[in-house]
């Protein structure tokens, strides 16, 4: 009975993902492998758990999106990830194994050449991040410039404007672009030259930190298409963090739900849509607006915990609408446990049998 319903949920996330992305090429090779990963900020008030032993799997060609509250350490694994830490925060343990390399091992100099050329980085708010002064060609070529080995010879100024083109045209933009400064492009504009930047030297994971986030919903759908688009082409895998869960659904194929700084759910995106197994999942998504039946929006009640001071027992139960004296109080085991192919839960929400 349980061996039918595991291959039943098996089948309907491959036919789900053959619906909404028919030419999804995903291997079986694991492009990322991600270990017991902890990044900790150092603070005067005491230790900032930010992300606390999050593990997790990306095979290659795999749409993966990282979601959760505002503050739950998103963005701290995305930039621990690519080893972009700055102090008081720093990887505490963890393994992170990208392309058969452990890149929390490799000298700073390794590091650098592996970003970008493996592994890129659209930050959050990269809009923003473009330097004011500069013509959008010179931050491109910077980038490309700067990974160049001693051994390569320089490309000629005139292949680097094609380059430059080139990239742009890929992520939507006219040649003419390349001559403007970011204070003459729009925010999407903006947002497809951080992409093009990400995509110079054709890595092969892309994380891209909300991308669409301060845009409007038209342009948010050009830029989701657009990324979907270039990660095919490169046949890359992609983290997308964010927020907006009807966003991921319609992109990713897998997701991972964080919560005050772990992972808390992981599974094919059809999977934890149509069976989410923690309680905060099941909120998250009952939190959606619906078109087909008007209803009362519910939110979460409360507020995130102090990651400075966790409570007690599950990390959601001061939240939590049916915890147990066990779950509020108890010594629960937490960790990620695998319900069906795929699908993990931590472990205290399927212990406490309440779901
Ligand atoms: N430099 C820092 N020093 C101390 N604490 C920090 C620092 N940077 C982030 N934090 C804390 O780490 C936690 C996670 O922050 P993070 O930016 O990773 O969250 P997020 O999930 O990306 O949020 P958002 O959705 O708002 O972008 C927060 O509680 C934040 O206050
Ligand atoms: S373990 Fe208990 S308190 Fe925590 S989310 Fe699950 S049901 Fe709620
Ligand atoms: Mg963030």
């Amino acid at each position: 009975m349980v061996k039918s319903t595991i291959e039943e949920t098996r089948v309907s996330n491959e036919q789900a993902i053959k619906t909404y992305r028919p030419d999804a090429r995903i291997s079986d090779i694991d492009a990322l492998i991600v270990k017991d990963f902890s990044v900790y900020y150092e603070t005067e008030a005491g230790t900032v758990k930010a992300c606390d032993n999050v593990s997790l799997t990306l095979k290659q060609g795999e749409r993966f999106a990282l979601v959760g509250e505002s503050g739950s350490g998103k963005t701290t694994l995305a930039m621990g990830l690519m080893r972009l830490t700055r102090p008081p925060g720093h990887i505490a343990k963890g393994s992170v194994k990208l392309n058969g390399r452990d890149v929390t091992k490799l000298s700073d100099d390794e590091m650098r050449k592996t970003r970008l050329s493996e592994l890129a980085l659209v930050p959050q708010g990269a809009m923003n991040s473009l330097n004011p002064v500069m013509r959008i060609e010179q931050q491109i070529m910077d980038g490309i410039i700067d990974h160049l080995d001693e051994r390569d010879s320089r490309p000629s100024a005139q292949e680097l404007d094609e380059i430059v083109k080139d990239l742009l045209n890929r992520v939507g933009l006219r040649p003419q672009v390349a001559r403007l400064y970011p204070h003459e492009l729009s925010g999407g504009m903006k947002q497809r030259v951080a992409m093009a930047i990400g995509i110079s030297l054709k890595p092969n994971l892309i994380i891209a930190d909300e991308p669409t986030s301060a845009l409007d919903v038209v342009v948010q759908r050009q830029i989701m298409q657009t990324l979907g688009r270039l990660q095919e082409g490169l046949d890359a895998s992609i983290m997308l963090v964010g927020h907006d869960m009807g966003l991921v659904a319609q992109f990713a194929d897998t997701i991972g739900v964080m919560y005050a700084g772990r992972m808390v759910e992981v599974g094919p995106v059809y999977e934890v849509f149509s069976n989410p197994k923690h309680t905060y999942t099941q909120l998250l998504i009952q939190s959606l607006p619906s078109l087909k039946e008007k209803k009362e929006l519910v939110g979460i009640p409360g507020l995130p915990p102090k990651l400075i001071d966790l409570p007690p027992g599950c990390v959601f139960s001061p939240r939590c609408p049916k915890p147990t004296e066990e779950c509020k109080k108890g010594k629960i085991e937490m960790g990620l446990i695998e319900v069906s192919p795929g699908h993990l839960v931590d472990k205290c929400c399927v212990n406490c049998g309440q779901n």
